[in-house]
């Protein structure tokens, strides 16, 4: 099997699409024939809720594997994997701050099962506390996905600025790129922040195509499916599917 490469998906900044794009994205590559792993390690646990799983009846959580070693709790759904997440993961970040090598935790807890996998796409909460830290520490590679209105720019320095510093720790993470997310054409505001984006990422970073605002996404989610079982007609289909390719083709 080829190098498995673990993608965060990742933004401090609140609501910008990054569960719904790790459900989407990973249901796209595994239809690639990828062997995809998705991590929910967010105590909000959407991703987990988004792909049908009652948080309330999980009993072996991503927490579980961090904090008392426990093996990993693999769940297949719709051809992909998924190890949840429940609301105990918040005090994983007030716990780890205790631990030597804490900002290791998520990656030595991913290592046995690291191979199985073509890609692990980790779904980050939106802060940056332990486990953000913990994500970054683990992945190869990062995606952001920044909102397509101006105030979702103001963030971003303080985000290039966190991986700067986990690069001490882990040297060789990349940006996969950024990818602007929750565009309206139909706005104008939208539109403009859209080349805002492309003009101030371009020239260093990869800015992939966008992925539109579209309601289909939130139904999804409301039905516990990714966006191409819930809606297979909905045009913004063709923006994941983008995405993968880009992703796929390096
Ligand atoms: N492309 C889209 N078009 C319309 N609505 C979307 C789109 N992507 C996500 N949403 C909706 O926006 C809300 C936030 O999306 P999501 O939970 O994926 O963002 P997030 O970045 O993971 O949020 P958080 O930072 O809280 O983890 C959800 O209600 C979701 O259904
Ligand atoms: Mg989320």
């Amino acid at each position: 099997m080829a190098i498995t490469r673990t993608i965060a998906i990742f933004n401090q900044a609140g609501g910008v699409g990054k569960s719904s794009l790790t459900r989407d994205l990973g249901y796209e590559l595994a239809q690639n024939k990828q062997k995809v792993l998705l991590v929910d390690a967010d105590p909000q646990a959407s991703l987990t809720e988004f792909l049908g799983l009652n948080t309330d009846q999980i009993e072996h959580s991503l927490f579980d594997a961090i904090i008392h070693r426990e093996s990993l709790p693999i769940h297949t759904l719709h051809g992909m994997d998924l190890i949840p997440s429940t609301i105990d993961l918040a005090t994983a970040d007030f716990l780890l701050n205790a631990e030597i090598g804490r900002e290791l935790r998520l990656k030595e807890t991913l290592r046995p099962v690291k191979d199985n996998y073509d890609f692990i796409i980790i779904d980050a909460p939106p802060s940056l506390g332990n486990i953000s830290i913990n994500v970054l520490v683990a992945a190869d590679e990062i995606l952001i996905p920044v909102q397509c209105e101006i105030k979702a720019l103001r963030g971003t320095k303080h985000l290039f600025d966190t991986i700067e510093k986990v690069r001490l720790l882990n040297p060789n993470l990349k940006i996969a790129g950024i990818l602007p997310t929750l565009l309206d054409a139909r706005t104008r505001l939208n539109t403009e922040t859209y080349e805002v984006i492309q003009n101030r990422f371009g020239n260093r970073l990869r800015v992939f195509s966008p992925i539109r605002r579209g309601v289909a996404f939130a139904e999804a989610a409301a039905r516990a499916l990714p966006v191409q079982l819930h809606s297979p007609r909905f045009d913004g289909i063709s923006d994941i599917k983008k995405l993968a390719e880009g992703l796929l083709n390096g």
